[in-house]
């Protein structure tokens, strides 16, 4: 890392607070933000920086969208939270909305992306028990390797990263881990008939950008559905326009009995997550059996319908669509000795990194960070790019010069 002394004493400031009062559970670039507008983001000591990462995905639309932020406001000052021991006038709306925007029966909002994971597999063994037939405590769900659904308990049970893990036992039960990609994998363990659901992602986001070869989603779904087995999309990274479709399951016209959404569904203003499903998944939840105090509250569900509404209204998936295949065609002509590939679709991309030096995609990041580009590497050597779809194309073809520039410091 750089040495401290090359920042202001602002800057330092925020550093040496976060350092002392934090948790120290994540390791930041070192940028300390201020500001964001559209596509850019500004540091306290006022530099402008592309923001390569839109809060993990969740700033699809971003930052400070205009009408997202109006909803908010003018919501916020109305009403905020009832909890759900009453109803309010906005969770009936945005129930509707949000169940003929994606065409299923029905919706459970959540806030965060792990809670909505969660929810999906209580759902999941909840319908294995009761429609399906599974034993009691006997319903498996399966899951892929190098997955990433979240933090909680139960979700790093069926992690395969040590550091997501490790030390974190007792683990939950209940989870086949087969690997990604792998059709044969899931058709040998889907002959266990208490399988009850395949939790997956249509592209491994935070493994890398791993997208898996064509027509595995509808495979997936092919042999789910034989096998009398639920497929959970997990939607959150990759849904929301992120990948040029509105999800990445539309790729292979594959429709998750479970669909998992967060991040985006808020344009980064508020923890928002949703589980759709049909009433045959959903009604097996009944009163008083799963909730949050926040879940379905107005001001979520206010800010949720706008922020589908523009997605939808500016284009943003065909905009995700074609600036990604511009942004991929502008870093392979640069023919660097250190990027091994470039993958994703849309706007979720991931450079692999190669270098002697095995912290080089942090290294260059660093670089891309001084000349106004933020990202941040995942899995040592791969670096993602997944900038607001409100990107164009000549705000991408500056990127691509940043990025050619800084490449030089790694020579
Ligand atoms: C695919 C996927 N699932 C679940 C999550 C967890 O979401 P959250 O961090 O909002 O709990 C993430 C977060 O990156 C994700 O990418």
């Amino acid at each position: 890392m750089q040495t401290l002394t090359s920042f202001t004493d602002k800057t330092r400031h925020y550093f040496e607070l976060e350092e002392e009062f934090g948790a120290h559970n994540y390791h930041p670039l070192p940028v300390v933000l201020t500001r964001g507008q559209g596509v850019y983001v500004w540091d306290v000591d006022g530099k402008k920086y592309f923001d390569y990462l839109s809060g993990y995905s969740a700033l699809n639309q971003g930052h400070s969208h205009p009408k997202i932020l109006s909803s908010l406001i003018e919501q916020v000052q109305k009403l905020s939270l009832t909890s759900r021991a009453f109803y309010n006038d906005q969770l009936g709306e945005y129930a509707e909305f949000i169940c003929k925007y994606f065409g299923y029966d029905k919706v459970l909002p959540m806030n965060t992306g792990v809670e909505a994971v969660e929810t999906a597999i209580k759902l999941c063994r909840r319908w294995g028990y009761a429609v399906k037939g599974i034993p009691t405590d006997k319903a498996k769900i399966v899951v892929c390797e190098n997955n990433f659904h979240g933090r909680t308990s139960t979700v790093i049970s069926f992690s395969t990263d040590p550091s997501a893990y490790k030390d974190f036992g007792p683990y939950m039960s209940g989870f086949e881990i087969i690997p990604y990609n792998d059709t044969d994998a899931l058709a040998r363990v889907l002959q266990d008939k208490n399988v009850a659901g395949f939790l997956v992602e249509p592209i491994q986001g935070e493994a890398g950008v791993v997208v898996p070869d064509d027509g595995y989603l509808k495979k997936v779904k092919q042999y789910c559905s034989d096998a009398r087995v639920l497929m959970i999309g997990d939607e959150i990274q990759t849904g929301l326009c992120r990948t040029g479709k509105l999800l990445a399951c539309d790729y292979e016209d594959v429709r998750p009995d479970i669909l998992i959404l967060g991040k985006a569904l808020s344009g980064g203003t508020l923890p928002v997550s949703a589980v759709l499903a049909d009433d045959e998944i959903m009604l097996t939840i009944k009163p008083g059996e799963h909730g949050s105090t926040y879940g379905g509250n107005p001001l979520a569900c206010k800010v949720a319908i706008t922020s589908l509404s523009v997605l939808k209204d500016e284009q943003m998936a065909e905009n995700a669509f074609l600036q990604g295949e511009y942004f991929r065609t502008e870093i392979n002509k640069l023919q660097s000795p250190h990027i091994k590939l470039i993958r994703g679709k849309g706007l979720l991309n991931a450079v692999v990194i190669q270098h002697q030096n095995p912290d080089a995609a942090w290294d260059l990041c660093l670089s891309l960070k001084d000349h106004g580009l933020l990202a941040k590497p995942t899995h040592g050597d791969k670096i993602r790019f997944a900038p607001p779809l409100i990107i164009n194309k000549a705000q991408v073809a500056e990127s691509a010069e940043i990025i050619k520039e800084s490449l030089k410091s790694l020579d």
